[in-house]
């Protein structure tokens, strides 16, 4: 598959987080639930990293009420920078830095009433403004050699269009996903020729299902603004995607990498399981752990903390 004309770039990303995260209570009373630490960095840096290393340039939250922290958490911190230079952890500064987003790049929008996914992204519309955007979930984390959005912008540059990432689940899943109808497959990438929000296992077209990862053109808006309910009641940006098939190039990508649900409990576990293991500093605890608990036999003495203390 090429392309005759290279696409326009995408340089917007579009990070819905205006949900409550009642699944999560009482942890989400006051703080969002994108600021949960996965691996010590909350969910939302983990979007936004992935972003950057994509080369988005543009961030834009849609956000709502008690979800301050999120921008704040992209602010630089001076008072603290000091503290820890004064201290002489230029280790902790670098992880600090880690969150600091370029100034100017971070855009703010809200969401004031939850009326679905569909609704968020269309809150967005002005500051997408006539360009290609991604969008990305940060409850849905992806653990990768090469972050998911950066695999797809690579994909883009051979396909054009409108762009959904995709794994497979389970056929009694289907009811929790964007469910793709497929067409002729070319490697990883699917044709796609219809999208189903939310199908009844036994009405599915297939399992292959999206994940929060899209890459998408300026004219979902339109569709958007028609504000009709669909799966929910809710309005569903997999209905607006729905109706750009066919009047637009459509194709679903089969992403390398492991997708973790972190909006819900076990599967917000398990990714701070996967993290854990795949850093050498904590897998060794981690697996012995794991061997201990799966035994059975615990050792008679046992300490969780691998460090000795300095106040931290
Ligand atoms: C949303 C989308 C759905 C997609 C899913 C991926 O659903 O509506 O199409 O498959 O994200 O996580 P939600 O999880 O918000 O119900």
């Amino acid at each position: 598959m090429t392309l005759t004309k290279a696409p326009k770039p995408v340089r917007k990303a579009v990070f819905p987080v205006a949900g409550l995260g009642t699944r999560f209570l009482p942890a989400t009373k006051v703080m969002p639930k994108e600021m949960l630490p996965l691996a010590g960095k909350p969910l939302i840096q983990h979007a936004v990293e992935e972003a950057r290393a994509a080369g988005i340039e543009e961030f834009i939250f849609v956000t709502g009420r008690y979800k301050e922290m999120l921008e704040e958490h992209f602010d630089h911190q001076p008072e603290l920078m000091n503290t820890l230079e004064a201290r002489g952890r230029a280790d902790l500064m670098d992880r600090l830095k880690s969150a600091d987003l370029p100034e100017g790049s971070l855009f703010l929008t809200r969401q004031a009433r939850p009326l679905g996914l569909g609704h968020a992204i269309w809150c967005a519309r002005k500051l997408v403004g006539d360009e290609p955007f991604a969008i990305l979930l940060p409850d849905d984390v992806v653990q990768a050699r090469e972050g998911c959005l950066s695999q797809m912008m690579k994909t883009y540059e051979q396909t054009g269009g409108n762009l959904v990432a995709v794994m497979d689940v389970p056929r009694e899943d289907t009811r929790k996903y964007g469910v793709v109808d497929p067409g002729a497959e070319d490697g990883q990438i699917v044709q796609v020729r219809g999208l189903v929000e939310k199908p009844d296992p036994a009405r599915a077209p297939s399992t292959l299902s999206i994940i929060g990862r899209y890459i998408l053109q300026p004219e979902v808006f339109n569709h958007l603004a028609a504000f009709d309910r669909g799966a929910g009641g809710e309005i569903q940006l997999t209905d607006a995607m729905e109706k750009l098939i066919g009047q637009q190039d459509f194709h679903a990508f089969r992403y390398d990498g492991t997708r973790y649900d972190c909006g819900s409990p076990a599967g917000f576990l398990q990714a701070n399981l996967a993290w854990g293991l795949a850093d050498p500093e904590t897998a060794p605890a981690l697996r012995a752990f794991i061997a201990w608990q799966e035994s059975g036999k615990m050792p008679a003495a046992f300490d969780s903390s691998a460090k000795t203390g300095t106040q931290s």
